[in-house]
């Protein structure tokens, strides 16, 4: 149920009456489509939806790929070619997982900065960003795990790098590391239970998907402008909003369709553009690939995890500080954490009273410089860890870390907010004068 005041359901046959009075599932569906949505949101609100349908997308196609995947280490490569070759509709089935699985990152990105620029993780919207923190975190093992099921050199060795991440833990990482893999290296119980998690995860992240809807309704969404819709009565809330159905589902819709036409050509002209060559290769234990490289929405984290070398200063003075327990491996293994527990802790990060990004001037470009760096991280992931690139990506790593343990909470207190709409029709109507009726 949302806070906001609105139209309530009214059963009207029999039947709904009945069925109101025992289970209220079509009250529910009706306050779910119905809620009063703000009337000012812009393009950058599609992603959620888009989020959606990628979520479905790869589980049916998931399900179906998993009808003719064999999880054994000698037959796991063979079965994906059995998959492309013989199975029907099999090729375009696997195209539209693997490209789906960046659709799917590429929408949470954009769904993520997003929240970052509008402050649509501040009160009372916390917990909505922590379960889509969760979430993303859900995503990424769901993503990794699946990389190794192709059994590919790429899948054996990126497991090998990462699952070794958790060997770098001290006093407990090498027993941590066994126990996860199934065995002393990544093995065939190691693809088994990367299969069987692979295929669990995508159902948690569905039930998580419904406990972050359920907040984002409770609270009722941000919006471009950062105010809240205004409570007092039902004619007031209907002045700042519009009823989701049906003027937000076609709006997403129809933007929807626009980055499928674009997805529908990648998937349909150039379905491995994203991916490495080396995954077209069985795993072999015995041959090292030249440059270990993650999918593309991993390498962000992937330069963090790397920039962090013995010659490093600070890696050399922490390695000192702890008696030598923290070596430049788990500092990188801390960093990269780090940085996601950074920003799954920007709600009290941030001290600025302005919500939206649009009003605070200074914070534009320090945001704008974020998004750049988020980029040029991305961009160092795939390059060989050696100078300059691991320079540049410890110069990177240390404005992501400033960015919100220094620069966010500063910003509040230095930071001179430009003029805030006083309600979401204001500022409605300032975008979309046309709108106005006679009397105004
Ligand atoms: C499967 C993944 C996800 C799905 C299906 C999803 C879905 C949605 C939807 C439908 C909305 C409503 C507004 C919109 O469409 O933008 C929303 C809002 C929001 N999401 Fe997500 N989301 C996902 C992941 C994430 C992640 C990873 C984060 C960040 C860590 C996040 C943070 C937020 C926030 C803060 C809002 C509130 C914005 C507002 O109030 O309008 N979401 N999400």
């Amino acid at each position: 149920m949302s806070g906001i005041p609105h139209d309530e359901y009214e059963p009207r046959t029999g039947f709904e009456k009945w069925m109101d009075s025992r289970l209220p599932i079509i009250r529910l569906v009706y306050d779910t489509v119905m809620i009063p949505t703000p009337k000012n949101l812009n393009w950058w609100w599609i992603w959620g939806i888009v989020l959606a349908f990628a979520l479905v997308l790869q589980i049916v196609t998931g399900i179906i790929l998993a009808m003719h995947y064999t999880p054994n280490v000698d037959l796991a490569f063979a079965s994906i070619e059995h998959i492309m070759r013989n199975v029907n509709g099999g090729a375009v089935l696997r195209y539209l997982h693997m490209n789906g699985a960046s659709l799917f990152f590429f929408a949470v990105y954009v769904h993520m900065f997003r929240g970052l620029y509008y402050g649509s993780y501040k009160a009372p919207r916390e917990v909505t960003w922590i379960v889509g923190m969760l979430i993303y975190l859900l995503m990424m093992a769901t993503g990794f795990m699946g990389y190794v099921l192709p059994w590919g050199q790429m899948s054996f060795w990126g497991a090998t790098v990462i699952t070794g991440l958790f060997g770098a833990i001290p006093f407990v990482g090498d027993a941590l590391q066994t126990w996860l893999l199934g065995g002393p290296a990544v093995g065939n119980p190691t693809l088994n239970r990367f299969f069987s998690l692979h295929y669990l995860l995508p159902f948690v992240i569905a039930a998580l998907v419904i406990v972050h809807i359920w907040a984002f309704h409770t609270t009722g969404n941000n919006n471009p402008a950062g105010v809240e819709v205004r409570r007092g009565s039902k004619e007031e809330a209907a002045r700042d909003t519009l009823p989701f159905w049906p003027y937000f589902v076609i709006k997403d819709l129809f933007a929807l369709a626009v980055i499928l036409v674009v997805f529908f050509a990648v998937v349909g002209f150039m379905p491995n553009y994203l991916g490495h060559p080396d995954n077209y290769k069985e795993a072999n234990a015995l041959v090292t690939p030249a440059h270990i490289v993650p999918e593309w929405y991993f390498l962000p984290f992937y330069a963090i995890l790397r920039a962090f070398t013995a010659d490093v200063w600070v890696v050399q003075i922490v390695n000192f500080l702890s008696f030598g327990i923290i070596d430049a491996k788990f500092f990188g293994v801390l960093a990269m954490f780090g940085a996601i527990i950074v920003m799954a802790l920007v709600p009290w990060l941030d001290t600025s009273q302005v919500r939206s990004g649009k009003y605070r001037p200074m914070f534009k470009w320090w945001f704008r410089l974020l998004v750049l760096d988020f980029i040029f991280l991305m961009w160092l992931g795939a390059r060989p860890a050696e100078p300059p690139y691991s320079d540049w990506a410890l110069i990177a790593t240390a404005y992501w870390f400033a960015y919100f343990l220094i620069i966010l909470p500063l910003l509040g207190v230095i930071e001179k907010p430009a003029k805030i709409p006083e309600t979401i029709e204001e500022d409605f109507l300032a975008q979309h004068p046309d709108a106005r009726t006679p009397a105004e």
